[in-house]
């Protein structure tokens, strides 16, 4: 079912989200559904599950080669459960960044280069992944959402923060 996707402002947003203590049972799978069908009609390239007011720590994201990301790698699509990130260096990238909960804004958001993530898919098997670059940068930003961040609040120079349409007035990068 596509679910309403809240939006900055809504205190549901700032909440920390719980883990995930049961793995392959039906909540758990009707839960991942509605994340991509919700996600696919936005055209999204990620979604946590306090973006539809489920808080427990549940991302997916993947990215197939796009026009919104001329410069991007695929990343592939991915469901990860009770996530934990690690730096594997102390090197910072800067690179635009949008979200579903934040429609129509783009900003320039400061990430980590490359970082291990590990934690499991919905049935329980383990996933560790060591990556880099826009890869790196969607599992931040999805992984964020799951400590009540939003990526305006990683943001030092808001003068890189704005309206899409005026950014971008080529039209190459759509809403997100
Ligand atoms: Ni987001």
């Amino acid at each position: 079912m596509i679910r309403d996707i809240l939006r900055m402002g809504d205190p549901r947003l700032w909440q920390p989200a719980a883990p995930v203590e049961r793995f392959a049972t039906p909540e758990l799978d009707a839960l991942m559904a509605d994340l991509r069908e919700t996600m696919a009609a936005a055209s999204g390239a990620g979604l946590a599950a306090p973006q539809i007011g489920v808080p427990l720590q549940v991302v997916i994201f993947g990215v197939e080669s796009s026009p919104r990301y001329p410069d991007a790698e695929p990343v592939p699509f991915t469901e990860l459960v009770n996530p934990v990130l690690t730096p594997l260096s102390t090197e910072i990238d800067e690179d635009w960044e949008g979200c579903l909960s934040v429609p129509g804004l783009r900003g320039v958001v400061p990430r980590y280069t490359r970082l291990r993530y590990e934690g499991f898919d919905p049935r329980g098997n383990a996933i560790r992944r060591e990556v880099a670059g826009f890869h790196a940068r969607v599992v931040q930003h999805e992984c964020d959402h799951l400590r009540g961040i939003l990526y305006p609040m990683r943001m030092p120079d808001l003068s890189r923060f704005g309206y899409t349409d005026v950014l971008f007035p080529d039209g190459a990068a759509a809403d997100e």
